[in-house]
């Protein structure tokens, strides 16, 4: 079971805890600590893929830490390079044998692929939930455009896209054509790398409730109806992130974090990113 204190997002048939453990660079011992350490906090979310190459940490800290499987939320992701859909087939074989385990929770489209037709990969992210290698499936960093595209291609319900969003980015399309799809917003990035710390808005918010910029950053995109998932390798960051259904942003203080907005400060912009929604 989720930690009690954690809400749950539900989207087209699926329930993802609102925080989740970002595992992306989580290597080695220190990764598998820093997840471990996550699931001993409550975390029963963990968002990995296979160009991380987490996937080994992530099974060997669901095993020591005693967590049943069934009560943990995972996700991975196939990325661009892999879309067609032999090569997608076989790297789901291998993010399941990396895992440990017969099927993940939802499978992601990491990027859209610039060449390979969307529906090819699709099919592939299908099949793969028809042959039970995931309960739910997934797209991550699709725009409106490719949105349209994925659901007309689909036979299959989305669940989510996973998309960069935090205080200091203008996300309101795409989060408006992602839930007009009955899809839940993946928040990564959620505290923009490490750049909310220290912000000042944030920091002057959350002294009002006790609370850091970086929980603020987290509780308004959990107020907004998404999902974060926050990475950390330190003991205390990951409590603090996971500790932030205890406190609500007022509609003035959520107003004033939306003005940021405009700064419109991309965390990640790869040279695969497809040409981003403007407002
Ligand atoms: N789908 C995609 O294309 C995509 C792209 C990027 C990321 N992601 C996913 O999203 C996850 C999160 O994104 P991210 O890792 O890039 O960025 P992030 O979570 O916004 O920021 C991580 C950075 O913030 C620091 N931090 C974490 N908690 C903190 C706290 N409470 N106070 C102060 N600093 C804190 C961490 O350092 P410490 O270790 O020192 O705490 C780390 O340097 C990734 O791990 C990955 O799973 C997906």
């Amino acid at each position: 079971m989720p930690s009690p204190q954690v809400t749950i997002v539900e989207a087209n048939g699926a329930r993802i805890p609102a925080i989740g453990l970002g595992t992306m660079t989580l290597k080695g011992d220190e990764g598998t600590r820093a997840i471990k350490t996550s699931l001993d906090l409550g975390y029963r979310h963990l968002d990995t893929a296979a160009v991380y190459e987490t996937e080994r940490e992530n099974a060997a800290a669901l095993a020591a830490s005693g967590v049943k499987r069934a009560d943990v939320f995972i996700t991975t992701k196939i990325r661009q390079d892999d879309a067609m859909p032999d090569d997608f087939a076989r790297k789901v074989d291998e993010c399941l044998a990396n895992l440990k385990m017969p099927q993940v929770d939802l499978l992601l489209i990491h990027w859209p692929s610039k060449t390979v037709p969307i529906k090819l990969t699709i099919g592939a992210l299908c099949k793969a939930k028809k042959e039970g290698k995931t309960k739910h499936i997934g797209l991550s960093n699709f725009t409106t455009a490719l949105l349209d595209e994925a659901w007309a291609a689909t036979t299959e319900p989305l669940v989510c896209n996973q998309i960069e969003v935090h205080p200091f980015i203008n996300q309101d399309k795409l989060i408006a054509a992602t839930e007009k799809r009955g899809m839940a917003v993946v928040a990564y990035c959620p505290i923009a790398r490490g750049k909310v710390p220290g912000a000042e808005v944030l920091d002057k918010i959350g002294k009002t409730h006790g609370k850091t910029a970086a929980q603020v950053s987290l509780r308004y995109l959990i107020q907004r109806g998404m999902v974060a998932i926050p990475r950390s390798t330190k003991p205390d960051h990951l409590k603090a992130n996971i500790e932030i259904f205890d406190f609500k942003l007022s509609d003035a203080e959520m107003a004033d974090l939306r003005k940021l907005n405009a700064t419109n400060m991309r965390v990640v912009n790869p040279p695969h990113a497809p040409v981003w929604d403007t407002l």
